[in-house]
């Protein structure tokens, strides 16, 4: 079965006050996209097509209103409520019926995840069809976040939350691959002190089975989970960054639909006209160009 993903986009972003006080932290703007567009395109490059977002009852219309089924960037998507943030793990007693079965990759909302094997490093996870993978990143500040020990193998030896006496430097990114038992595995775990469930504890399962695989985020890589003012404004400057210099796009669904053929000229055409006079929009117009240029054709005057 084919994998399906999960975008956890609830909580109350409560670091973020004032700015989230009536808006939705995942939708803010990272520079000239909305959030949610960072880690929807990393599903997007696992070459996930389903996809489930999960938010808040207040938010989760603003979402739809966004992306409505999805089909505009070559998706399905669907839609659930978390009514209170009662922890990570809960994406997969809430998206039970959603995932049927399959195997899933979960992200975080908030998460920016940018590398240049990132892709490699997707697959790598995707294809492994037994427990789960996880994904380890060198932090300063390691006990601010799960932490994972490894040996020299990259065998996982432990998984901790937010330690104060941090066993490695390699905190745990908010994007995690599970095989079809998932959800299963998930409804036997009992709530934490803070009375969440947790991803930690979903995550030991697997270790204590001997099916917990981890790959590493290298050095270079990009991993930030944009919750405070601060990481808000870097990830804005990094993005704003790359994109000046390189003259290319982070985390641009259409260009990801178009490129995988997901979606055809018509559909980028429809979605330019939607973007009015944008750098955005030229971007899209410049790719359609390439890609006419690039099979000999010419573009229709109308453009
Ligand atoms: P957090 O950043 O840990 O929590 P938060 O978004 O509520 O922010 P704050 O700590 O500032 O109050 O959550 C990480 C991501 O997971 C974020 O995208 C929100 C999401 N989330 C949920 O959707 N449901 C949950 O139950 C939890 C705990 C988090």
């Amino acid at each position: 079965m084919k994998r399906k993903g999960i975008i956890l986009a609830g909580g109350s972003g409560s670091r973020l006050f004032p700015l989230t006080r009536v808006v939705c932290k995942q939708l803010l703007p990272v520079y000239d996209k909305p959030m949610v567009y960072y880690p929807l395109s990393v599903l997007m490059l696992t070459d996930v097509r389903d996809i489930l977002i999960i938010s808040t009852p207040e938010d989760l219309p603003a979402f739809e209103h966004l992306f409505g089924d999805g089909s505009r960037i070559g998706l399905n998507i669907v839609y659930a409520e978390q009514p209170r943030p009662e922890g990570l793990a809960q994406a997969f007693i809430i998206g039970k019926e959603f995932l049927d079965g399959a195997p899933a990759v979960l992200i975080l909302g908030d998460n920016m995840i940018c590398a240049q094997d990132l892709t490699h490093l997707l697959r790598q996870a995707d294809i492994r069809k037994h427990g789960a993978t996880i994904f380890g990143y060198r932090v300063k500040d390691p006990s601010r976040y799960g932490v994972v020990e490894f040996d020299e193998n990259k065998k996982v030896l432990s998984i901790e939350e937010k330690p104060a006496h941090p066993r490695s430097d390699y905190a745990v990114p908010g994007l995690y691959f599970y095989d079809e038992r998932v959800c299963e595995m998930a409804a036997s775990l009992i709530p934490s002190a803070r009375g969440e469930i947790e991803i930690t504890d979903l995550n030991r399962l697997y270790l204590k089975e001997g099916s917990l695989q981890m790959e590493l985020l290298g050095r270079g890589t990009i991993w930030m989970d944009m919750g405070t003012h601060d990481s808000l404004l870097e990830a804005g400057f990094y993005v704003h960054t790359i994109e000046t210099r390189q003259g290319l796009q982070i985390a641009c669904p259409e260009e990801i639909a178009f490129h995988k053929g997901w979606v055809g000229h018509e559909i980028i055409e429809e979605e330019i006209s939607r973007l009015g006079r944008t750098d955005y929009a030229g971007y899209l117009k410049e790719m359609l160009e390439d890609d006419l240029a690039h099979r000999g054709r010419r573009v229709p005057q109308s453009e």
